[in-house]
């Protein structure tokens, strides 16, 4: 049986507003709609005006949501402070996050000021990920910060946009932070997405490239992707950011 499949289950009926909607967000990711439940462990289903993962066996879900109290209350305690420091936020604004998933750290970095393309390769993340951006832009108090933020299906490898002042990266590991949410969302991303085997060779790409410097966010204990020792580092409590700089001064 497939993992997850590119298809979003409808059960409830849809009318024409939320069908142009829901092929506007998939369209660009090679999803499309399914009135029958795939036969796959994990997959997409469109409940309660929201695109979430879920597992076929029991009601946990999985989505991404800037609208929420808790990204906000990150942003405004914790976490923020660490980040901004590790990609210098008051002198770096434009910032490419090469690993978006659910965009927590892309959109952190935007409520601050930056300007972040984000990459995405995988439809999963990328399907909810662009439902939280638009659900976001409806709202008020996010939609000034989401209209910093831009999604692009892929990864960093074949963009001609132009250089970023910093590259982010947060890959995926097994082992990863303890709380109980990060938890279930790692049993879901691990199983329905991977992890990111090729870690090392997106931070050789991104050295290569002519930025200030790349910012890599691992566990505090994590070993360095591809072993590869960071120009300096800034550890919190259970996260650690790696500072690397690129292979030749910009
Ligand atoms: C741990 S998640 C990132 C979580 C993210 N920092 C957040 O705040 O939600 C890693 C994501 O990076 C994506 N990814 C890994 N390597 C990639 C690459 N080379 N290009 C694009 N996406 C990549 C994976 O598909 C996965 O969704």
């Amino acid at each position: 049986m497939n993992a997850v499949l590119p298809v979003v289950y409808i059960l409830q009926p849809i009318d024409n507003i939320q069908e142009k909607y829901l092929n506007n967000v998939l369209s660009a990711f090679g999803v499309s709609i399914s009135f029958r439940q795939p036969e796959c462990e994990y997959f997409l289903q469109f409940i309660d005006n929201k695109i979430v993962l879920r597992h076929s066996l029991n009601k946990e879900k999985v989505f991404a949501d800037f609208v929420g109290g808790a990204l906000n209350h990150r942003v405004a305690y914790r976490g923020a402070e660490l980040i901004a420091k590790a990609v210098n936020i008051k002198e770096n604004r434009h910032i490419w996050d090469a690993t978006a998933g659910l965009g927590r750290d892309a959109f952190v970095l935007a409520a601050m000021g930056a300007s972040v393309e984000m990459f995405e390769r995988h439809f999963v993340p990328a399907t909810l990920l662009a439902d939280a951006l638009l659900r976001a832009k409806q709202c008020a108090d996010t939609q000034a910060i989401i209209e910093r933020m831009s999604l692009n299906f892929g990864t960093i490898f074949n963009s001609d946009l132009p250089c970023p002042d910093v590259i982010y990266l947060d890959p995926m590991f097994p082992e990863r932070h303890k709380t109980a949410l990060v938890k279930k969302e790692m049993r879901f991303f691990q199983a329905a997405v991977g992890c990111d085997d090729d870690s090392a060779d997106l931070l050789n790409k991104a050295r290569d490239m002519p930025v200030k410097r790349i910012v890599v966010k691992r566990p505090k204990h994590g070993a360095f992707v591809g072993n590869s020792k960071p120009a300096y580092q800034y550890i919190g409590k259970s996260t650690r950011f790696d500072v690397y700089l690129p292979f030749q001064a910009a």
